[in-house]
Order: C-alpha cells, then sequence, then structure tokens
C-alpha cells in the first residue's frame, strides 16, 4: 500500500504576518494518521515555518531549487544543499508555471531532479499538459515525454525516491478540475510508462494529482486507485480546507 500524500503549495503567496496566522492555523489541525502531510512555502518563509511547527507532523519543502546541487556562485539561486541544511525534506521540480513563464526545459528541469536527490531531497517532478494539447489528443504524448526524460537521463531506479505530480495546465487555478476518471487515465499512463522499465518501482511511486483541488473534490479523486494524493495549490493557503484535504486522504 502506498502512504498517501498531500502537499500544500503556498507558490508566491504571504507575509510575515500572514505567513505566522497560517502557522498558527495549521498548528491546531488534527491531522490523519496514515497520510504524510507537506507544506511548500516561498523560501524566505521556510525558517519561519519550520520553527512554527516544530513538534506538528508536517514536512516543509521548496517549490524549486538550483540546477546546481551545492552552495556556490549561481546568483538568485537556492541550492538544494541549502534546502536540506534548513530543514527541507522535498522539493518540487517541473512546475508548470516555471515551465511556461520562466521557459524551464525538461533538460533543466532532470538536472533539478538530480540535484535534489544528491542532496537527500524527495524531488516533486510535475507535469501535466496545457488545454490545447488536451484538445488536440496529445496529453499522453506530452505527460510521457516530460517524464521520459527524466527515465531516461537519471533512470527508472530514480523514481523509488522521488514522487510525481499531475497537473492539467488547464486545472491549475481556475476552478476547473479534471473528472476523477480524466486523471486517473493520466495516472495510470505514467504507472504503467514507469512498470515497462520497472515494475517495483512503478507499484511504490505515489502520484499526487493537483489543480483546482478543493475539501469538495478531493474524496472522489483520491478514491482513484492511480492516486495517492494531492498537490494543492489555492486551498493550501487556508489551513481548515487543507485539513480537510488531507483528511480525504486517509479516507
Ligand atoms: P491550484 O494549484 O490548486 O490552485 O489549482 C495547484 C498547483 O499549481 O500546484
Amino acid at each position: 500500500m502506498r502512504r498517501p500524500l498531500v502537499a500544500g503549495n503556498w507558490k508566491m503567496h504571504g507575509t510575515r504576518t500572514s505567513v505566522a496566522e497560517l502557522i498558527k492555523g495549521l498548528r491546531q489541525l488534527a491531522l490523519p494518521t496514515g497520510v504524510d502531510v507537506a507544506v511548500l512555502p516561498p523560501c524566505l518563509y521556510i525558517n519561519q515555518v519550520i520553527q512554527g511547527l516544530d513538534g506538528k507532523a508536517l514536512a516543509v519543502g521548496a517549490q524549486n531549487c538550483a540546477v546546481e546541487p551545492m552552495q556556490g556562485a549561481l546568483t538568485g539561486e537556492i541550492a538544494a544543499s541549502q534546502l536540506s541544511d534548513a530543514g527541507c525534506t522535498l522539493v518540487l521540480v517541473g512546475h508548470s508555471e516555471r515551465r511556461q513563464i520562466l521557459g524551464e526545459s525538461d533538460g533543466v528541469i532532470s538536472r533539478k531532479f538530480a540535484a535534489a536527490q544528491s542532496c537527500g531531497l524527495v524531488p516533486v517532478l510535475c507535469v501535466g499538459e496545457t488545454r490545447e494539447q488536451r484538445e488536440a489528443g496529445k496529453t499522453l504524448e506530452v505527460v510521457g515525454r516530460q517524464l521520459g526524460t527524466v527515465i531516461e537521463d537519471l533512470g527508472v531506479g530514480a523514481f523509488s525516491r522521488a514522487v510525481v505530480a499531475y497537473e492539467p495546465v488547464w486545472a491549475i487555478g481556475t476552478g476547473l478540475t479534471a473528472s476523477p476518471e480524466q486523471a486517473q487515465e493520466v495516472h495510470a499512463a505514467i504507472r504503467a510508462q514507469l512498470a515497462a522499465e520497472n515494475a517495483e518501482v512503478a507499484r511504490g511511486v505515489r502520484l499526487l494529482y493537483g489543480g483546482s483541488v478543493k475539501a469538495a473534490n478531493a474524496v472522489e479523486l483520491f478514491g482513484m486507485p492511480d492516486i495517492d494524493g494531492g498537490l494543492i495549490g489555492g486551498a493550501s493557503l487556508n489551513a481548515d480546507e487543507f485539513g480537510a484535504i488531507c483528511r480525504a486522504a486517509g479516507n
């Protein structure tokens, strides 16, 4: 059995004051015991969140890391080794906002994935198609290529210490959610692509769904056989809503 994971991606949201409020709300949550829960604040607030959540069974991660694993001359970036030093245990790589707005390529994302793993962080590889790609019937091809680059570059074994998040771009922050069946189809394809290389790795890897997940749709999505939890954007900024989503993963 794969243990569900729910991770809250705060994106570029927060101030010291609003982060303190959110920490307070998170501390009060009754979290299910059978679910791994994580939050991914902006880097500036990682220390505040780690200190504020001390003693609470909640992991903290980052939304991005540098292509180079170790500290050095790379202005404006943060190394996976530094995230690990700060107390992070996981990091997103290849979120669609970074692919689209910042032009991150599959090759760059592979390097970040490797950098994260080399510092003991669990990379959460984000994949997903745009609305145009879905309408053109290219969803599985696009997702297959995004996943395939990392498999080719690092080998399927890398996925024994990683998580994959399927996030259809058209469902992110739009209020449109993939139906449980649409999401399951892509999750099954991702697992099959990994299984073609190594069945054991495929069976063990957690595949999260992301894109307008709320407490109201989480139970149905998490009920699908290949959906092992969620990557939550907007709804993770509200502690009570986030807590309800975490409990849905425990059902
Ligand atoms: P959303 O974002 O839940 O606000 O749609 C999800 C994400 O981008 O990770």
